[in-house]
């Protein structure tokens, strides 16, 4: 392949901000240096409920270089209180100082800031807080009873019915009825989040580690009375988020607060173990799923109940039964989710949140259904091919999966399972092969873009979107290379700015979909005018043509042996020539349900006598639509099947019960993977062409790399070994 040719669509460039990551020139949000700055940080709460007695600030006043304690007593009054709901059903309800309630363990109670940041941390962790605790909700167990029906949810309504499946249960030869749980889970991305808030008079600037420059700025707005248009978000690159950084929390607010009382730039950079605190989580689940078959291993009957927590502050839900819905073709299928509020801090979006943990409990109890009927666990899937979306009741916009499975299946070598538990050995440890489902749906939302050819010759495209990691900056660079045939040196890639045409959150795995398409567009549209303004133009030797005999190559226009470059006519017409969309779903939601598909099968090695569990291979096989660039596209799909071995064997977070506290608040006591624990992992992609769900054809493949994968690795372990593990994760005491 061409170098050039990497940079179109499909090709597989290299990150485009690559270089200036490892050579540090690449500058996250805790880096601007501004004149002035001073640093915050966070006193936490040490009670999970109750009221602050007292604060004594004087002597923590009196520390070196402290220049401000900003408690609920001192605090502004917001106009909104800590109530900011800009983008529901996520209520965010925030804990910024407005009174003396505490409501979690872990809730920010005081803004220190000082000089330093040691100075200042050292005055927040000598601040002394009183508090008059009061009886906590922390005892899951104990609170179930209290379960209530939460009014929303993402992805569709808390509860669905069709057809009758009880009627259906009590008619069946083979039912499975079985009770999963998922633990809660932290983000934990490599950047913690981080705010510098500076004040310019009224206007505020915030430099904020975030999936979403916008959302911050309209949740600031509304939070402290604001107009936005004063507001500047600014966030070139983000460390990581997995759906924490979607949406502004506390400190964001407390930040901006803290500045503003100093008059000096503030930088709050949240500390890892606060990272446990109040910016939210993958809430625990409780997922009972009943299904029922005849003797061929058609589904008859579906259930799927999920209780889950949220906090008091705000009904936030894991939507785990929303896949539930569509994955398989079942005439009688119920859905239902309920909640347990806690004190604890609000959960939230969390690596394909509900389709992670959910697919979890379907595709395990797809297995053991396929165990009961004795029947391969791909056969059992083919027979229950969805063809139609049954919940929508709509067709696909395209659907890839029994290609998936059939590549899958071939690539790992699944026609040489011996069907049988326990029956395969490498050495003395047993080896078991699993499989499962992968789906995510495909979102588009309204975006925004300009892309504007200067006399340099250069291309400067922007959006207001952001890179949280994936690779937004390089697939950008890719579409425009693409549509205007220049190498990507010719293409600079603007976004994370509000001040840049509005963009969408970057989560639900849509920010190629929707951004791509509008710079697509955008590029298309420049083009157009490129060709317009060279036509129209005497000194052109393309002057006077119809549009159809220019040909467009390689920065050039072209008819015959006449030519123009499109630098020279942007320099004789003296100013830039621009390309503007805006980008936006029609009614194809409401004609087609369009999801991204694949499969994925996991090989774990067992050394029972050491209760030693290792995944040892994984292959992932995905139709994704148009794969806009086939290595960071790879990368994706990659580090999402390390998303779900952590979920698998390792990420469990405690919660200590009399105190509310989060125990093991720290990398070195959450356990993620490292390089020991991923073997080998083989991406695989099945070629789809699907032009209904956006321009570009592109399904998003942010999230789709982690469902499934705690199923086939749990699915694996029951082969292996025989045990059936209901519980995530599939730690070694559980093996014993
Ligand atoms: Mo992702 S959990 O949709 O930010």
């Amino acid at each position: 392949m061409k170098p050039e040719s990497e940079a179109r669509i499909g090709g597989a460039m290299s990150r485009a901000d690559g270089r200036d990551k490892v050579t540090g020139q690449a500058l996250y949000s805790a880096e601007f240096q501004l004149p002035g700055l001073v640093h915050a940080a966070l006193a936490t709460s040490t009670v999970a409920s109750g009221r602050i007695v007292d604060i004594d600030t004087r002597a923590v006043e009196r520390m070196p270089g402290v220049l401000l304690v900003l408690t609920h007593r001192n605090a502004q009054s917001l106009p909104q209180k800590g109530r900011a709901a800009v983008q529901p059903p996520a209520g965010r309800v925030l804990t910024v100082l407005q009174d003396d309630r505490i409501y979690y363990n872990g809730q920010p109670v005081a803004v220190v800031v000082a000089a330093t940041p040691e100075q200042a941390r050292a005055a927040a962790q000598a601040l002394a807080v009183q508090y008059a605790p009061e009886a906590a909700l922390l005892d899951f167990a104990a609170e179930r009873r209290r379960a209530y029906r939460p009014d929303s949810l993402t992805g569709g309504e808390p509860d669905t019915r069709r057809g009758d499946p009880e009627a259906a249960w009590q008619r069946a030869p083979f039912r499975i009825d079985a009770t999963y749980s998922t633990p809660v889970e932290h983000h934990n991305p490599m950047e913690p989040h981080a705010t510098i808030a500076a004040w310019n008079g009224d206007e505020l600037a915030l430099y904020d580690s975030t999936q979403y420059v916008d959302g911050v700025r309209n949740t600031m707005a509304k939070l402290l009375g604001m107009d936005p248009a004063k507001i500047r978000v600014i966030c070139h690159y983000t460390g990581g988020g997995f759906g924490c950084k979607g949406s502004m929390w506390s400190h964001v607010a407390l930040a901006a607060m803290a500045a503003q009382k100093v008059e000096r730039p503030v930088k709050l950079a949240i500390e890892r173990t606060q990272m446990f605190g109040p910016v939210g989580y993958r809430p625990f689940t409780e997922q009972r799923v009943q299904l029922a078959a005849d003797d061929h291993g058609r589904l008859l009957a579906v259930r799927h109940d999920v209780l889950t927590q949220t906090s008091t502050l705000e009904d936030w839900t894991e939507p785990c039964a929303v896949v539930t819905r569509m994955l398989y073709a079942c005439p009688n299928v119920a859905t239902s989710h309920r909640l347990v509020a806690l004190n604890v801090g609000t959960p939230t979006f969390m690596r394909a949140p509900g389709e992670a943990s959910g697919t979890f409990a379907l595709e395990t109890a797809m297995d053991e259904l396929a165990a009961r009927l004795k029947m391969d666990p791909i056969e059992l899937r083919l027979r229950n091919h969805a063809d139609s979306d049954g919940h929508k009741n709509l067709p696909f916009s395209s659907k890839s999966l029994r290609q998936c499975y059939a590549l899958g299946a071939e690539r790992f070598g699944w026609s040489r399972r011996n069907a049988q538990p326990r029956s395969q050995r490498d050495g003395r440890q047993l080896v078991g092969w699993g499989m499962a489902t992968a789906t995510y749906p495909t979102h588009r939302l309204p975006a925004n873009a300009r892309v504007e050819l200067r006399a340099d010759g250069i291309v400067y495209v922007a959006s207001g979107t952001q890179d949280l990691g994936t690779g937004t900056y390089t697939i950008l660079q890719q579409i425009v290379a693409d549509a205007l045939q220049l190498p990507p040196q010719r293409i600079r890639v603007a976004i994370g700015d509000i001040r840049l045409p509005q963009a969408p959150v970057s989560g639900g795995s849509m920010t190629a979909a929707s951004v791509g398409s509008a710079v697509q567009a955008a590029a298309l549209d420049l083009r157009a005018r490129i060709v317009q303004t060279a036509l129209a133009d005497a000194a052109s030797p393309l002057h006077g043509l119809p549009t159809d005999a220019v040909e467009w190559r390689e920065g050039q226009l072209r008819a015959g042996d006449r030519r123009d470059d499109i630098a020279a006519i942007v320099r004789r017409g003296g100013a830039p020539l621009t390309g503007e969309a805006r980008a936006a779903p029609g009614t194809e939601a409401k004609q087609y349900s369009m999801h991204a598909f694949g499969a994925v099968f996991a090989e774990v090695k067992v050394d029972e006598a050491l209760a030693r569990l290792q995944v040892s291979r994984i292959t992932g096989a995905y139709a994704v639509g148009t794969l806009l660039n086939a290595k960071t596209g790879r990368s994706q799909l990659l580090g999402g099947i390390v998303g779900g071995i952590g979920m698998a064997l390792f990420e469990e977070t405690l919660l200590d019960v009399p105190s509310g506290r989060f125990v093991n608040a720290n990398l070195a006591d959450y356990h993620v993977p490292v390089n020991a624990d991923v073997q080998a992992i083989d991406i695989a992609f099945v070629p789809e062409e699907d032009h209904l769900v956006n321009p570009l054809g592109a399904k998003g493949i942010g999230e789709i790399g982690i469902t499934g994968v705690a199923a086939a690795i749990g699915n694996a372990l029951f082969h292996a070994t025989g045990k059936r593990i209901r519980e995530l994760p599939l730690t070694p005491a559980k093996l014993v």
